[in-house]
């Protein structure tokens, strides 16, 4: 693979939140996995496991939980300004809530084992929690990439500590296991739109940081707001 194909994969991951109920077959998901046992981590310590969720009946009991969670995050997105708040809540036609997951005939959850943090000696400096985390992502970044290079879609669904909670009990979990998030992967439902970028110049410094590129407050302020606008076209509609 050249970079001009690799950049042409890199484009072509989008985040997918409806999928078709055609079953994935287990070995792309192996293959895709196998991907993410690959990622880089802080000494190699690899912290991550994943567990693969097919069984009807487990995945109803996840969504119970989702719901949960989603009842009280509609409580507290309510008190962000409006122009803030997710699309869904500002009365804008979205998918219902996190029905995309519901579709996916393959959940993956991606776990993290918090004792791996003992292989680097930088532990006793860093923030133990996000480099676990760091390293979390990483794998959950090269699930994606494999998802999109099998023609396959996935979503990141984050495993906020309420819901994990909930989550690790479902899936039989030891407390010291991390859930961190979840990967619904399936054949997508929809094109995906391209999602918005920055532009190269804007986020690249030469020799030190370039301050004619510095965001103030106020621009910083424009540009989430920016961000709430574009995500509209991203979301499916139902
Ligand atoms: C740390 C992290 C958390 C995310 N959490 C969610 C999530 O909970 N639900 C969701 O639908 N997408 C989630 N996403 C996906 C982002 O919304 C998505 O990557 C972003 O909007 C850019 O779109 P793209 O993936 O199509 O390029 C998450 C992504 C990351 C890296």
């Amino acid at each position: 693979m050249n970079i001009d194909e690799f950049l042409e994969l890199a484009r072509a991951r989008r985040s997918v939140r409806r999928f078709k109920s055609d079953p994935v077959p287990d070995e792309l998901i192996e293959k895709i996995i196998e991907a993410a046992r690959w990622a880089m981590s802080g000494a190699n310590g690899q912290p991550w496991e994943f567990i693969v969720v097919k069984d009807p009946a487990l995945k109803d009991k996840i969504a119970e939980a989702k719901d949960e969670q989603q009842r009280l995050a509609a409580a507290i997105e309510m008190t962000r300004v409006p122009e803030m708040r997710q699309p869904r809540y500002r009365g804008i036609p979205d998918i219902p809530p996190d029905l995309g997951f519901r579709e996916a005939p393959v959940l993956i959850f991606v776990c993290a084992d918090p004792r791996t943090i003992q292989a680097t000696v930088l532990n006793q400096l860093l923030d133990r929690r996000w480099l676990v985390d760091e390293n979390t992502a990483n794998a959950t970044q090269m699930l994606h990439l494999a998802a999109a290079a099998c023609g396959l879609g996935a979503q990141w669904v984050t495993i906020s500590a309420y819901l994990e909670d909930m989550i690790k009990p479902i899936l039989g979990a030891p407390k010291i296991i991390r859930i961190l998030n979840m990967v619904p992967i399936g054949y997508p439902a929809y094109q995906p739109k391209m999602a918005y970028r920055r532009e190269l110049k804007e986020i690249i410094h030469y020799d030190g940081y370039d301050m004619s590129k510095y965001r103030s407050h106020e621009q910083l302020q424009d540009f989430l707001l920016q961000l709430r606008e574009l995500s509209k076209p991203v979301y499916p509609i139902k």
